[in-house]
């Protein structure tokens, strides 16, 4: 996780650092740095914390170079010590890491400097590089020596002001680009941040070491054997990146998911159809983690349903482990809002060590995941900035709709279907979003919630469920309807808040009983259904659309109804404690 940013070139102000790291947020917010060459010295910042109000000094300042980095701590505890960019001794070096360096209590051992400032791992890799800089090494030496002795993940950026024309940057296995622009060079763990300066982009591959100039770039592997890397133009279908009228990006971004289901329209049959044909005759394992590992759930009954074929859905954590049982013919489908998530990467990079083919459906362009694949179907939703996923879920489930229906030859129907359902889609914000937060208001003192839904209502449950607990932090949980009966139902008491997702269709009443049975023990129940009952407390109203598609329409209120919850007790959906948007660490 942690974001990371640097630049070169002309002089720039020390804001653009901030608003760009400010953007990278999402990728970690415990707390956050810059460094800045400044009159030939390194002038640095650190903050625990979220970027709130950039101090003066940092507003008055002028550079052209300059580094930052927002933290999600993995290796010593939210502090200021322990904050990047880590600064040597002398003042003369600065580096930013995102990754983790599994090898450094050994490498720590070797050092012959033991007095460290922070009790990361990262600062290992500043004292490897102070230590060679030291001995009369240059700097590029001395970065390329050290990053051959790690081991682990990491994007660093490195610069000294010794060596003021140059930027170093580093990558292997963390996300890192090079954005071009016409004033200088940028480096950073994502495009998001660069959106306002260019679409011009290089995107490093593991393994490289970039020698980054005002006006030009060089990239070497780590024995210095120079590699050609392109610069790619990204027509960018990026939705505008700011809050708009909205208070949260989680609200514009829920808001934004009628236009998600039209842009589905957008997709390339042609793809469609080589996709279709790589899968039709394999054994099809979907992988993924959170949100995209829910989406793979609808991606596995939409398939049997459907297409006939009966794919699994394994959590990308999990996968390594199965990974010798499965047949050779496998194709593995990789669910990834980011692209980017650990569990997900490794798991693909194994798979291909097994020749698996690898598909890939994947919101952001040239991802690491992107890269990976033999084939990606893109979700084309825009940037998702709040940690809690939504759209890219609508995007992820309606994308496997289309993708199910085009293996049977109906690529079209389910294009229509799916441009239909966003106008329902709209009537079912507009129905509900008054009263699904006099609902929040309900349960906001509530210490559990439980979700049921049968079928393919149960992966709603679980999706609301996560949505739920990540940005409340209330206690919230899925159960498949029928399972409340062989224990959970222990957990009712009164008014505890039951959620059930139960359209009328052939499973109604059985997942209605259940409904009752928690009812009878006290339960406060919310009916999201099509249909109104008697035995619903509360009722989320939503329009009749075919079964398959409901889960599409009633995921909308249940993610209302976690953001309201979360902003009736004053906690940031966006930036919920803990977590990171791009899950970067194993
Ligand atoms: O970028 P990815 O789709 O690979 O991310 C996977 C999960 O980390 C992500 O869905 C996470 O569970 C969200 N916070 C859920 O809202």
């Amino acid at each position: 996780m942690c974001g990371i940013i640097g630049f070169i070139g002309e002089t720039i102000k020390g804001t653009v650092i901030t608003d760009a790291l400010k953007k990278l947020e999402y990728r970690g917010y415990d707390s956050w740095g810059t460094a800045f060459l400044s009159e030939n010295k390194i002038e640095f910042f650190k903050q625990t914390g979220q970027i709130n109000g950039i101090p003066e000094k940092i507003k008055k300042i002028n550079s052209s170079l300059a580094i930052g980095h927002t933290r999600w701590a993995t290796h010593g505890k939210i502090s200021k010590v322990n904050a990047h960019p880590h600064v040597s001794v002398n003042n003369d070096l600065a580096l930013v890491h995102n990754g983790i360096i599994e090898n450094f209590s050994e490498l720590k051992e070797k050092l012959s400097d033991k007095n460290f400032f922070s009790e990361t791992d990262s600062e290992v890799i500043l004292k490897l590089i102070e230590e060679k800089v030291n001995s009369g090494k240059s700097l590029f030496n001395a970065v390329s020596e050290s990053v051959s002795l790690l081991k682990g993940s990491f994007a660093l950026l490195v610069f000294s002001s010794k060596e003021k024309d140059k930027l170093i940057a580093v990558k292997h296995e963390s996300p890192l680009l090079l954005g071009i622009t016409e004033k200088g060079i940028f480096a950073a763990s994502d495009q998001i941040p660069l959106s306002n300066f260019t679409n011009q982009f290089v995107f490093l591959e593991d393994g490289d070491i970039a020698l980054i100039e005002k006006n030009n770039f060089k990239v070497f592997d780590f024995s210095l054997n120079e590699i050609k890397r392109e610069i790619i133009k990204v027509e960018s279908e990026i939705t505008s990146s700011g809050k708009l009228k909205y208070s949260h990006f989680m609200l514009k971004e829920i808001m934004e998911q009628p236009f998600v289901l039209k842009s589905v329209l957008s997709q390339e049959e042609k793809n469609f159809n080589e996709i279709s044909s790589l899968i039709k005759d394999s054994n099809l394992f979907f992988i993924g983690n959170g949100t995209s590992f829910n989406a793979g759930l609808f991606g596995k009954e939409f398939f049997s349903r459907i297409a006939g074929i009966n794919p699994q859905v394994i959590e990308a954590s999990e996968f390594p482990y199965v990974l010798d049982f499965i047949p050779e013919n496998s194709v593995i489908f990789a669910l990834s809002q980011s692209g980017e998530t650990a569990d997900v990467l490794d798991s693909v990079k194994k798979a291909k060590k097994k020749n698996l083919k690898i598909i890939s459906m994947v919101n952001v362009f040239n991802s690491s995941l992107a890269r990976l694949s033999d084939k990606v179907i893109y979700l084309n939703c825009g940037e998702e900035i709040g940690v809690a996923s939504t759209k890219a879920f609508t995007s992820q489930v309606s994308l496997l709709y289309l993708l199910a229906n085009s293996v049977k030859g109906n690529f079209n129907k389910a294009l229509n279907e799916l441009n239909e359902l966003s106008f329902k889609m709209t009537e079912v914000i507009e129905l509900n979003k008054n009263s699904v937060k006099e609902l929040s208001h309900k349960i906001k003192s509530s210490k559990d919630v439980f979700f049921i839904g049968r079928s393919l209502n149960y992966g709603v449950a679980l999706e609301a469920s996560l949505k739920l607990k990540e940005i409340s932090y209330i206690h919230a949980e899925a159960f498949q309807a029928g399972s409340l009966k062989h224990g959970p139902l222990a957990l009712i008491s009164d008014n505890v808040p039951v959620v059930v997702i139960a359209p009328k269709d052939k499973v109604f009443s059985d997942t209605l009983n259940n409904a009752i049975q928690a009812k009878a023990r006290g339960a406060f129940i919310i009916g999201v259904s099509d249909e109104n009952n008697n035995e619903f407390d509360f009722f989320i109203k939503l329009p009749k659309v075919n079964e398959l598609l409901f889960p599409l329409i009633s995921i909308i209120p249940l993610q209302l109804l976690a953001f309201h919850t979360a902003v009736f007790l004053e906690r940031n959906p966006d930036k919920p404690k803990n977590l990171a948007k791009s899950v970067t660490v194993k």
